[in-house]
């Protein structure tokens, strides 16, 4: 067995992995692991296996996708530049959870890749499968993550065939995701500072470790659709703000911000107190009342605030593991979401949690999952 990045790969996935490459090479689409969040790869220089991943995730056209390399030489076939303070974050944190926005250079890639645009995103992804699988296909692989749009991200194989059996040419088992969010989209301004264009797996923190503290910019965890509900309105499940309408809000950078995503099924608010016990007392209440008038409920909340509510407070109950580790939290938000989908759940509320560190890739696919419905409690 090969060791890489600290991972085993078991060596009767090299058959597998073998075949997927020849999948990629002939123009198919393969869902694969990647220590963010599963993808659905295809050769990126070739249209008609790019129009297959948008037509399988039923991904609108004009949301660019990331481009996956295994090696640093990979690069300077797909852009024309890569500034000091970009090559600086690929040495600190490549592979791993960064995709980072360079000039694009014309005539490689397919421009449905870019979406028309003259940028390109490219990351190297910190997973052994990924990388075994990006080397013996030979090409840049296009790779977005591996859902039907609009719904949470997979991080098991199992999320992917949920979603997208019978619509791709297959995908490679390399069990549970790690990191669980997807990559920290960057790109360096032309005056050399960074602006984060979707926060990920690389926090701000370690970004600025390397590009130093002022030259970070817009880290906002939560593009603020709509003022905050209060507890009464939130009872009438008002609707939704139209994200993908953008209501004012400023146009986002990475054009993928702007859908409402990650969503499960049912209708998800995100509850903010000033302390664990009120935020507790306000959505206890809600939930109650939401059961009273026939909904199936689900609270999504954090280990240490469980004996905050009152045992049953829902039909189903999602721990995101402790506030202390928010580590935990991101690999587990995806499949929780998922989780109120199985169990049919109508009326779900969140917990908020601080948007620090890793906290605000969590709030910022959290709020988007709610289209940006914030409850105050008192
Ligand atoms: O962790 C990840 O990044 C995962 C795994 C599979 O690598 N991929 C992923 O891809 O999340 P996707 O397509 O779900 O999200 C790509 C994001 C979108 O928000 C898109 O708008 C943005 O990156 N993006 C891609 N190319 C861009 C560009 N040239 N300029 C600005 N934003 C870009
Ligand atoms: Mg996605």
């Amino acid at each position: 067995a090969e060791r890489e990045a600290g991972r085993e790969r078991n060596p009767a996935d090299e058959a597998a992995i073998a075949e997927a490459a020849e999948l990629l090479k002939a123009g198919g689409t393969v869902a694969f692991p990647t220590e963010t969040v599963y993808g659905l790869g295809a050769d990126a220089r070739n249209t008609e296996a790019v129009e297959a991943i948008f037509k399988a995730k039923g991904r609108p056209s004009d949301n660019p996708l990331i481009v996956h390399i295994a090696d640093r030489t990979a690069l300077g076939e797909l852009v024309t530049e890569v500034p000091p303070v970009a090559a600086a974050l690929m040495d600190a944190y490549w592979p791993g959870p960064l995709t980072v926005v360079l000039p694009l250079r014309a005539g490689v890639l397919s421009t449905r890749v870019t979406a028309g645009l003259d940028t390109v995103g490219v990351r190297m992804p910190d997973h052994p499968v990924a990388l075994a699988l990006l080397a013996a296909a030979e090409c840049p692989v296009a790779a977005p993550s591996a859902n039907r749009s609009g719904r949470p991200s997979p991080t098991l194989a199992g999320h992917v065939l949920d979603d997208l059996a019978g619509k791709i040419g297959g995908v490679l088992d390399g069990g549970a995701a790690g990191v669980g969010l997807e990559s920290t989209v960057v790109q360096v301004q032309p005056d050399g500072s960074v602006a984060v264009l979707r926060p990920g797996g690389i926090t701000a923190a370690q970004l600025a470790a390397v590009a130093g503290e002022a030259a970070v910019t817009g880290v906002s965890a939560a593009p603020d659709f709509t003022p905050p509900l209060e507890a009464a309105e939130a009872l009438d499940r008002p609707a939704a703000p139209d994200a993908a309408a953008g209501g004012g809000s400023p146009a986002p950078r990475a054009p993928g911000m702007k859908y409402a995503h990650y969503a499960p099924r049912g209708w998800l608010g995100v509850v903010r107190g000033s302390s664990p016990a009120s935020a507790a007392k306000t959505a206890a209440g809600l939930l109650a009342a939401a059961r009273g008038r026939g909904e199936k409920t689900g609270m999504l909340l954090f280990e240490e605030h469980l004996s905050l509510y009152p045992a049953g407070a829902a039909d189903c109950v999602v721990s995101l593991g402790p506030l202390a580790s928010p580590e935990t939290a991101a690999r587990s938000l995806y499949a929780a979401l998922r989780r109120f989908d199985e169990a049919g759940a109508t009326y779900i509320l969140a917990e908020a949690c601080p948007e620090t560190g890793l906290g605000s890739a969590i709030m910022n696919r959290l709020m988007k999952a709610a289209a940006g419905r914030v409850i105050d409690a008192e």
